[in-house]
């Protein structure tokens, strides 16, 4: 198993564990060649970077988190976390061999108590290009490999610079989804619709989800061609849980 979320206990903090001991899938073997890329001394365009933003939340309030931690342990979930924030689309790939690759791979950005929240030996989230957000970035104590910025517009541009990035991801918590919500990038959400009714929870999905909102449910085939998989459809049970991978978009 490639992630494991603890739920969070009673009282306590830190409560996310993410094992990463044997990743199932291995991303790295895709490159960039720098060639095809724009030139290092041409200035990015910052609109726009497509923000996609991947959470499982209650279907009843949208809650995502208690006590610091997850509400739940979802094993089918962690590891579908794992695989798609992972994996660098075939569209990102270079259509020609390269003789001198760059690794590409995608990025997650997150707030600076969702990488807290990580225990210290999983963090940062392998195979993926970590972005902590902090309103005093300097206060982050992470490895040199952790980009530190001060917001999503900030988190965007270092990103886009950097030229060997592939897709970009939200991981929460509910305040950094708000930013990204207000982005105009963000124009999908994987979400692991969880159907249980859960007790305590402490912070909240900040959208709209439905009929009446500007969000849309994907269908399900699209669905598996964005992220590349096949999914499994209709609400899924592991123990006590219910839940429905989805996709929406705006
Ligand atoms: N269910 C899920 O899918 C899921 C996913 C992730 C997290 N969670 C849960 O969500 C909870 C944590 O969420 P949270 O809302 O409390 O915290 P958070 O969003 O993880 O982090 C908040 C912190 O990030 C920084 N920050 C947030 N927005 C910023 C912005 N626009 N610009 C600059 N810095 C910004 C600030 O750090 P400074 O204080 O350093 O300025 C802020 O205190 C936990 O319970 C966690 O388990 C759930």
């Amino acid at each position: 198993m490639d992630k494991v979320m603890n739920p969070a206990p009673p009282t306590g903090k830190s409560t996310i564990t993410i094992s990463e001991s044997s990743p199932t899938y291995h991303h790295n073997q895709f490159f960039l060649n720098m060639s095809t890329q724009a030139p290092a001394t041409t200035t990015p365009s910052l609109h726009p970077l497509p923000l996609t933003l991947i959470v499982a939340a209650t279907s009843s309030s949208l809650a995502i988190g208690r006590s610091g931690g997850l509400p739940w342990r979802i094993k089918a979930d962690m590891a579908f976390f794992a695989r798609i924030t992972k994996r660098v689309p075939l569209t990102a790939l270079p259509s020609t061999p390269t003789l001198s690759p760059t690794p590409i791979h995608n990025a997650v950005i997150m707030g600076h108590k969702t990488y807290l929240s990580i225990p210290p030996k999983f963090r940062p989230l392998p195979d993926r290009i970590n972005v902590v957000l902090s309103r005093n970035p300097d206060s982050i104590s992470a490895p040199d490999n952790v980009l530190r910025a001060s917001g999503i517009e900030e988190a965007v541009k270092m990103l886009q610079e950097r030229g060997d990035v592939a897709k970009v991801w939200v991981i929460g918590g509910g305040e950094v989804y708000k930013a990204a919500l207000e982005w105009e990038g963000a124009k999908e959400i994987v979400l692991t619709r969880v159907e249980n009714e859960v007790e305590g929870c402490d912070t909240f999905f900040p959208v709209r989800l439905g009929e009446e909102g500007e969000w849309k449910r994907v269908p399900h085939e699209e669905f598996e061609e964005v992220v590349e998989e096949q999914i499994p459809r209709g609400v899924q049970e592991e123990g006590e849980w219910k839940f429905e991978f989805q996709l929406w978009r705006k």
